[in-house]
């Protein structure tokens, strides 16, 4: 367990001004009486490899890449975790000597969000919609689930179907398009799309699902509330992305102190 009198982490990408990550890992440093001091740095693609040398140079020990940080940021490590390697993308770097550490906590946050609301996903048909970074850093956590089947639906098709090859010796998972007929009964849907940016809603129907499917959505904030609305006028039950971001937060700040945060008065805190 390590107990430095401060510790020196940070979240690079852009933009980072509104992220709520530096207030998340001060109430995890409280929880052990660590002084965290957790900077949002913005910083383009070009830039990522000087700002890191500086940030390490001045004592960083631990770094969250954030859009559109995290592809880039697995050519900076000289390691990286079966995570990172399945989803092609870092979200956490640890200090190593000179070197950094890659990590990806993303699907390892859903898995927590998912425990903290009691779903099972053993034999769970599960969909996801959309194929770009943030559904390539969950499937592989998912698949390791047990579901009887993960379907990737979107827009493009080719995009969910390179996924799809990638991740097929991990589990049953298939593409399909928009035009996928419905009486589907998926049981558990997972928006990964980031349409909700634009205030648009991603290829969904409800005939995909069955009656009482529940739906997760990776965003939070103002980018979730257009499938919020139309999750609720399905009369589905719907959860945002914001347990998945305190989960994966959490197992960063474990990989960077040793120290593993209870989420769940974090949750509470954000909430209020
Ligand atoms: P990231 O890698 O950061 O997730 P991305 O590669 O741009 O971002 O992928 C965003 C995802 O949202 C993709 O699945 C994208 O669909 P396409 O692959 O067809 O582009 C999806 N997406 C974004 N805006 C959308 C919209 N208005 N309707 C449907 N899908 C959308």
């Amino acid at each position: 367990m390590i107990k430095p009198s401060i510790c020196k982490l940070a979240l690079f990408g852009n933009p980072v001004s509104h992220s709520l990550s530096p207030r998340i890992h001060q109430l995890f440093g409280e929880q052990f009486g660590m002084s965290i001091d957790y900077r949002a740095i913005e910083c383009g693609i070009d830039a990522l490899p000087a700002e890191l040398d500086a940030f390490r140079a001045s004592g960083g020990i631990g770094v969250n890449l954030t859009v559109p940080l995290k592809a880039v940021g697995l050519s900076v490590c000289t390691e990286i975790d079966i995570n990172a390697r399945r989803a092609r993308a870092v979200n956490t770097l640890r200090r190593s000597s000179e070197r950094w550490h890659g990590f990806n906590t993303d699907g390892g946050g859903l898995l927590y969000d998912f425990d903290r609301c009691n779903i099972d996903l053993i034999g769970r048909r599960i969909l996801i919609i959309g194929a770009g970074g943030a559904a390539a850093g969950i499937i592989g956590s998912l698949l390791e689930r047990g579901p009887a089947e993960v379907c990737i639906v979107n827009r493009t098709i080719e995009r969910a179907e390179r996924l799809t090859d990638r991740h097929a010796h991990l589990g049953p998972v298939h593409a399909a398009g928009p035009d996928m007929p419905g009486q589907q009964n998926f049981d558990l849907v997972i928006q990964a799309t980031s349409a909700g940016h634009g205030q648009a809603l991603p290829p969904l129907r409800r005939s995909w699902l069955s009656a009482r499917a529940c739906a997760w959505d990776l965003n939070y904030g103002a980018a979730h509330q257009p499938f919020a609305e139309w999750c609720r006028a399905q009369g589905l039950t719907v959860h945002d992305g914001l347990g998945m971001l305190v989960g994966q937060a959490a197992l960063a700040f474990e990989i960077w102190t040793g120290n593993r945060p209870d989420p769940t008065p974090v949750m509470t805190a954000l909430a209020g």
